[in-house]
């Protein structure tokens, strides 16, 4: 890649934008990867390499004209279409037929201009087509979508497909939303949402916050929780080395809340993965009571002992969990005859995460989603086998689909009648500018 772009220009001491070629080079590319890449993490690698050969990090307004072009790349074709045929479309056709490789058949002037109309940035494509049709149809088109909410050109205009809407509705139904919360929920598919902070309990806040302040790390606090808003990350500072702070998304910490993890309790997170959810359950039971936490993967438990290590927290103990049969429970356990509560926090389609990884929407697919319901069905049977009389059990995705979610609980509690709903929410957007979850807590009698 050339070395064209990020710099400071001499006379003004400010940072000029990053060239359209190194733009489009970065672009190019992420679309050579295979298709199940996940784009965080291949531009944190890039970052890596960028820094390494350059002695300077990635210029941020690169990374998210990256992400700008992941949400907008329906979008761009779409634009395209219309310049060479006019408004007038099927849409619901033109979508069913759509492959996110398409996006590469538009020109590269035209698809930056798309993208760098869509997103008002700036990053110097060439200068004829501001002035030329394009512009008058970008403006034209930005005018008639505000005029029609939930019609195609709409959605795409949020980096939604029109055939999502109806699942879409489907949600806002369930959830009892009026059309202003649906559209709001669409809407927000186009922005990244806050970057939440969770804080070990019990940490002195003033202190911390004065110490995060030295490290112009911005922390803010709301009704709803830790925000970090600009600034720099939490990653260098010794409140995050010492497990004082982490970061984990508003529902994500919503899910640990309608856990309601208590000292001296015995909980099973079945799902585990990384750890998101046993540290923080294992932080708000103190040293008192255990979380046993399984996954199928030993190297996510690998990464969930590290974290653990750091954060001080050894109540949590760990073991592979392949969610084919019943776990043997350990001996504390079996002797209360289960567990306390038990979490399955499924694995999904991921679609509630779309806004912080656009690219993970184009990998959707519908065809798959009967697969998963099967998985995630028979995870909760086994799971719910381990939850002591009178205790619970709790089913949370990052999904707002409600085929993954209310479907889910419903068929579960069908067949299961010594279970009771409780509670469940789908949390997120629209309420909090967070991640879409959702979460139930199904009682045992
Ligand atoms: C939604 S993620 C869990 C996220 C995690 N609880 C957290 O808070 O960071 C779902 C997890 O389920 C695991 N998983 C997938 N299939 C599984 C199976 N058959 N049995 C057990 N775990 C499985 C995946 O490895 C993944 O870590």
């Amino acid at each position: 890649m050339s070395d064209s772009s990020p710099s400071e220009t001499p006379e003004s001491g400010q940072r000029r934008l990053p060239t359209y070629d190194t733009l489009q080079q970065l672009w190019s590319g992420w679309l050579t990867q295979p298709k199940h890449s996940l784009l965080d993490r291949w531009l944190k690698a890039e970052a890596a390499h960028w820094r390494k050969r350059r002695g300077r990090p990635l210029p941020l307004s690169l990374s998210q004209g990256i992400f700008h072009a992941e949400r907008f790349r329906q979008l761009a074709c779409a634009l395209e279409l219309i310049q060479r045929q006019g408004m007038e479309q099927d849409w619901d056709n033109w979508d069913a037929h759509w492959l996110p490789d398409m996006a590469s058949d538009v020109s590269r002037n035209a698809f930056w201009f798309w993208i760098q109309c869509r997103t008002g940035s700036n990053w110097a494509v060439p200068d004829d087509f501001h002035t030329g049709a394009r512009q008058t149809l970008f403006d034209n088109v930005s005018k008639a979508v505000k005029q029609e909410p939930l019609s195609p050109l709409w959605l795409l205009w949020h980096g939604v497909r029109p055939q999502w809407l109806a699942q879409m509705r489907k949600r806002a139904e369930v959830s009892g939303w009026n059309d202003e919360q649906l559209q709001a929920f669409i809407s927000r598919q186009s922005s990244q949402p806050s970057v939440w902070l969770r804080l070990r309990p019990g940490t002195d806040e003033d202190a911390l916050f004065a110490e995060l302040r030295a490290a112009d790390v911005r922390v803010f606090r709301s009704e709803q929780g830790f925000e970090l808003r600009g600034g720099k990350g939490i990653h260098n500072t010794d409140a995050y080395r010492n497990g004082l702070i982490d970061m984990q998304d508003l529902s994500s910490q919503q899910i640990v809340q309608a856990v309601n993890p208590q000292s001296g309790e015995k909980i099973w997170d079945t799902c585990a993965g990384a750890g998101g959810k046993s540290l923080a359950m294992a932080a708000q039971m103190g040293r008192k009571g255990v979380v046993v936490a399984t996954d199928l993967h030993q190297y996510k438990l690998d990464e969930l002992k590290r974290r653990a290590k750091k954060a001080e927290q050894l109540n949590i103990r760990t073991f592979v969990w392949d969610g084919e049969a019943p776990l043997r429970l350990p001996a504390e356990v079996a002797r209360q005859q289960g567990f306390d509560k038990v979490l399955v926090d499924a694995p999904c389609s991921a679609s509630g995460t779309w806004r912080r990884n656009p690219d993970a929407r184009w990998r959707f697919d519908g065809a798959s989603l009967a697969e998963l319901t099967a998985l995630q069905q028979k995870l909760l049977t086994l799971a719910s086998q381990s939850v002591r009389s009178g205790g619970q059990l709790i089913y949370a995705t990052c999904s707002w689909l409600t085929e993954e979610n209310e479907d889910v609980v419903g068929a579960f509690l069908a067949a299961n009648y010594q279970y009771q709903l409780q509670s469940s929410q789908i949390l997120g957007v629209p309420a909090t500018d967070s991640d879409s979850m959702f979460v139930a807590v199904l009682q045992r009698s």
